[in-house]
């Protein structure tokens, strides 16, 4: 994993003693609410319900044991022990109270984490797939080029203005885990008939109130000239993009006036004098970076045939085919530790279970782990002979829950329990979906799903995207549900439609259950619930769940 040199070290401690001058004077009345929101959201604190939320960076999601083991403290010390893991790979807490904010930042800061960029208009955490560098598919490891990436952005002078925040994200593998084309810009790892290494551009994916899926812009840029090309996309962007209005402010909303062609265009044009410059990429500099990120000193294992004790424990059986995945080192797997069992928000985790975590990490992964996209944790690098093992201790510690890829492994934000934005609640449906399902052979069954719950339109858990999405509306001042179908990811993302008008809380349950049971009664062989969806399009979804007496 990156290390950080002295230079890195010494900006993250300088910003934790500015930070605490600018908090101390704030509370002290002497620089004012406006003044202060800027420097705040630089920091990443936000002001919501109850208590500011402290949003930490994970570059790509990837942590150390010794990582861990803070957040767990911090959690126990400044919050209500626990954490929460983000959609962008980040840690949230949610109940911080605000003078302590500056000696959090500060113990961050020994075990070389922040929160600058992680809120406000700014380039964000660039992330990846939570599989990267282990993932059979991979055609090379992003996670240098998002550290190529980290140290491009953070801090160039050129994005201290832009008009909104601005997310990149990076895949290196044939399936795309890192949602890439709802990003400002995604980038997709290809190689040409040459062998030549080269990036695919999207640019102008986002979800929120005006959800688009990004276009391609660029069909193969080679590698040297990454920094030179996004430089250009985010100067055009800078230059361009509307400031009249923060709701028409993101770049997908120029891209989409412009059209992607002409936008396309404005950018080799900018590119036109930047191209082959000093910010070029090198192989020495690719290297450097890269170095950072070889692969631990792994046994010569045989892959473990697992047929016996999968008979013996089918509990075992279940979970290994729900929730681990191929490595490409024989002998070794990869796996997810589910934070989502019933009844725990999605994404929490306490600061036992982030210290039991970190135990996990050394005892069987290297000392590493990796957030997710979807609020779960991946232990990466786990000897196949030690699986068993590991997840007779995780079914102790509660992270066993065998519903990756699953209805139940739902994508939630925090909604009306503590969002100062939300609609309507999101946890509460969560839970109420999670018991629905709770019978695991039904679970299975059902097979791949997935579902999304936001409390508002800023879709914060990418409910456009779902196959199942359930958004919080507001009716005349109640809380109501409004269902889409038929959004999907991969590189063949999809946003989903509405199904109709939207539900009371209590109806959700049924709801889901009617779609569900109507998608089990259609589908053919093997047919996953968003095949049938596509095959038979939303009509007679919609009929059957809004007919009467059904
Ligand atoms: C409770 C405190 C939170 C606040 C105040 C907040 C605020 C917001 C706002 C205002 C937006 C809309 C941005 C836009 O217009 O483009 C947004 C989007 C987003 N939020 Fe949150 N959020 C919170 C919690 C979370 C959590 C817990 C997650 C992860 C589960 C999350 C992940 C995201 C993501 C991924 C988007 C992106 C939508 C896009 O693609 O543009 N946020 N958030
Ligand atoms: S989707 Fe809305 S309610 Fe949910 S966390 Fe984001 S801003 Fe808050």
């Amino acid at each position: 994993m990156y290390i950080y040199d002295e230079y890195d070290q010494k900006i993250v401690d300088e910003r934790v003693k500015q930070f605490r001058d600018q908090t101390n004077r704030y509370l002290a009345g002497d620089l004012t609410e406006d003044e202060y929101r800027p420097l705040r959201l630089q920091n990443g604190v936000y002001i919501q319900r109850y208590a500011p939320m402290l949003r930490i960076a994970v570059p790509y999601g990837l942590l150390s044991s010794k990582q861990l083991r803070k957040l767990a403290s911090i959690a126990r010390n400044y919050d209500k022990g626990y954490a929460h893991v983000s959609t962008r790979q980040n840690f949230q807490f949610n109940w911080p109270e605000l003078e302590d904010i500056p000696d959090i930042l500060a113990e961050l800061a020994t075990v070389q984490m922040h929160a600058i960029q992680t809120s406000g208009n700014c380039i964000r955490n660039t992330t990846t797939d939570q599989f990267a560098g282990v993932a059979k598919d991979e055609v090379i490891d992003p996670r240098a080029w998002c550290e190529i990436i980290r140290q491009w952005s953070t801090f160039h002078p050129e994005f201290h203005h832009l008009p909104r925040k601005f997310k990149i994200a990076v895949n290196g593998a044939q399936q795309d885990r890192a949602v890439i084309e709802v990003h400002d810009i995604g980038l997709e790892a290809i190689r040409n008939s040459q062998g030549e290494l080269g990036f695919k551009v999207y640019v102008g994916g986002g979800l929120g109130r005006t959800p688009i899926i990004g276009s391609l812009i660029n069909e193969f840029l080679p590698w040297p000239h990454l920094l030179t090309y996004l430089d250009a996309i985010v100067r055009v962007y800078n230059r361009y993009g509307r400031r009249d209005n923060k709701y028409k402010a993101r770049i997908k909303i120029l891209v989409k006036a412009l059209t992607p062609e002409i936008f396309a265009e404005k950018v080799a044009a900018e590119w036109a004098n930047a191209k082959d410059g000093p910010m070029t990429l090198t192989e020495a500099e690719v290297k450097r970076i890269s170095s950072h990120f070889i692969a631990p000193a792994y046994k010569q294992l045989t892959d473990i045939d697992f047929n016996e004790i999968d008979q013996q424990h089918p509990g075992f059986a279940r979970w290994r085919q729900q929730n681990t995945r191929p490595h490409k080192q024989t002998g070794y797997i990869a796996v997810t530790l589910s934070l989502k069992a019933t009844a725990t928000p999605p994404g929490d985790i306490s600061d036992k279970q982030l210290d039991a975590a970190a135990d996990l990490a050394d005892q069987y992964s290297f000392g590493e782990a990796r957030t997710t996209h979807q609020q779960n944790i991946v232990l990466a690098d786990v000897e196949q002979n030690k699986l068993f093992e590991l997840w007779q201790q995780m079914r102790e510690l509660g992270f066993a829950t065998p519903n990756i890829g699953m209805l139940t492994n739902i994508i939630s934000c925090p909604g009306g329990d503590f969002c100062s934005l939300a609609n309507a609640k999101s946890i509460p449906v969560a839970e109420a979906i999670q018991r629905r399902f709770d019978n695991l052979d039904y679970l299975f069954d059902i097979g791949e799903l997935d579902l999304n719950i936001s409390g508002c339109m800023n879709a914060c858990s990418h409910h456009h995207i779902g196959h199942i999405g359930i958004l919080g509306v507001d009716k005349k001042g109640q809380e109501f549900y409004q269902i889409s179908l038929g959004g999907n990811t991969g590189y063949n993302t999809a946003l989903g439609s509405v199904l109709g008008p939207s539900f009371a809380q209590e109806e959700i349950p049924d709801v889901i259950e009617k779609i569900i049971q109507f998608y089990l009664k259609q589908r053919h062989a093997d047919e996953r619930f968003i095949d049938t969806y596509q095959r038979l399009g939303m009509e007679p979804f919609k009929e059957h769940v809004y007919a009467k007496n059904n």
